[in-house]
């Protein structure tokens, strides 16, 4: 079988935010290097996660994507085409292609506009009206397809569940018929029962409508059970990239490895003598990155030669496996054996905190286990 054909290509992005210092605000005393050179490729009709910790640059990606922010560097290819080469009304339909999820629907949605008036504006907008029957059809039809009863068009969104306010912010995604959804922590203000459904029902619509997801988010559980392919990123970067099912078989990278450590596992005697690898200190500031490796400053395994001072290459290690670390082979082999978080953070000056793969990222206990399917509902 052949590779369906790529709907998306980021290729070297970056986008850096400048640093205004001074009394008028115009002397740029810096960069913050929110997202630092990013390539990736999202075939047709498939999904592709992205975790991180807060700040790793995960929002900036997917709005540098949509070219909600102006990339600094970089290309971004959808269906063939580089987004940066369009302008006005070619913009617009490329637009119309790609929609965005937001994580908090309250936020995004008008309150004083109710479901009827929020599913039409887009629709009026694109001139796809086709009259207000036509409008009226196509708005009952998207209420349908995220499971809301045609009763919940004169409603307001304050008036909704968090669970039924994503359903609607995700028909206003849906209403232009695009090929390319942006979710940037599309359940992780829901509980964890109502996250379930709402996973269930973008893995439904992306069958029906055949469309291509990137699904940001923090729920390590999350990202698994709905992508194809999972990339980690770490101060505007992938450190690696793998299959779901690989990637959480078996990480390979020390940031990764650390990261998987933190996620429970069902069965309670494995689960007591499970091996955590903590880290040391914090998100390094991505204004003034670490050189070489940038997870030097707290790696576990880093090394006297070459993690401090050369950057590693995303490579590819196994067949569809890329990672950035230039002792992979050696650390998955297990010739060269982990530091503790104390000595990590002895030769680093600094404290240990201990607590950030728990933190940073949810391994999340809470949707019932890593490898436990998300129940249908
Ligand atoms: N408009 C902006 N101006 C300046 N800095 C910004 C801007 N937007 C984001 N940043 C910075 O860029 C870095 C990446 O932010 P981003 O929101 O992309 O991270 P994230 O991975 O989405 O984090 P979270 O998980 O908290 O949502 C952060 O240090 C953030 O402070
Ligand atoms: S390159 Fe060095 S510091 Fe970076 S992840 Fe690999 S071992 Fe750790
Ligand atoms: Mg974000």
């Amino acid at each position: 079988m052949t590779a369906p054909d790529p709907l998306l290509q980021v290729r070297g992005l970056e986008v850096h935010f400048p640093i205004k210092r001074g009394v008028f605000f115009d002397r740029t005393v810096g960069h913050v290097r929110a997202v630092d050179g990013v390539d990736l490729v999202i075939p047709q009709g498939q999904t592709y996660g992205l975790v991180g910790e807060s700040g790793s640059g995960k929002s900036t990606l997917g709005r540098a994507i949509l070219r909600l922010v102006e990339p600094t560097a970089g290309e971004v290819l959808f269906d063939g085409t580089d987004v940066a080469s369009l302008q006005g009304e070619e913009l617009r339909r490329m637009r119309r292609r790609m929609q965005m999820v937001f994580q908090d629907p309250l936020g995004s949605l008008d309150p004083r506009q109710n479901v009827e008036s929020l599913l039409s504006e887009p629709l009026r907008a694109h001139d796809l009206d086709g009259g207000d029957a036509g409008i009226a059809a196509h708005i009952r039809s998207l209420l349908d397809a995220v499971g809301l009863p045609s009763a919940a068009l004169r409603r307001y969104p304050h008036e909704f569940s968090g669970g039924q306010r994503q359903r609607i912010g995700i028909a206003r995604a849906i209403a232009l018929e695009p090929d390319l959804l942006i979710a940037d922590e599309p359940v992780s203000a829901l509980d964890v029962s109502v996250q379930a459904q709402v996973l269930n029902l973008l893995e439904e619509l992306q069958e029906r409508l055949n469309l291509t997801y990137l699904v940001i988010a923090h729920d390590l559980a999350v990202v698994r059970h709905i992508s194809d392919v999972v990339g980690v990123m770490y101060l505007g970067s992938l450190v690696e990239q793998a299959s779901a099912d690989d990637l959480y078989d078996e990480p390979l990278h020390p940031y990764t490895r650390s990261l998987m450590s933190a996620v429970p596992v069902p069965d309670p005697v494995v689960e007591e003598t499970r091996e955590r690898i903590l880290l040391a200190g914090d998100l390094p500031s991505p204004a003034n990155p670490p050189s070489g490796c940038r997870f030097h400053t707290r790696c576990p395994w880093r090394q006297e030669t070459r993690c401090d001072d050369e950057v590693p290459v995303l490579r590819e290690v196994a067949p569809g496996r890329l990672v950035s670390c230039h002792w992979v082979e050696e650390i998955r082999d297990g010739v060269l054996r982990p530091k503790s978080a104390e000595e990590v953070a002895a030769t680093q000056g600094v404290s240990v905190r201990g607590s950030d793969a728990d933190t940073a990222l949810q391994p999340d206990a809470l949707v019932q286990g890593i490898d436990a399917p998300i129940e249908r509902t």
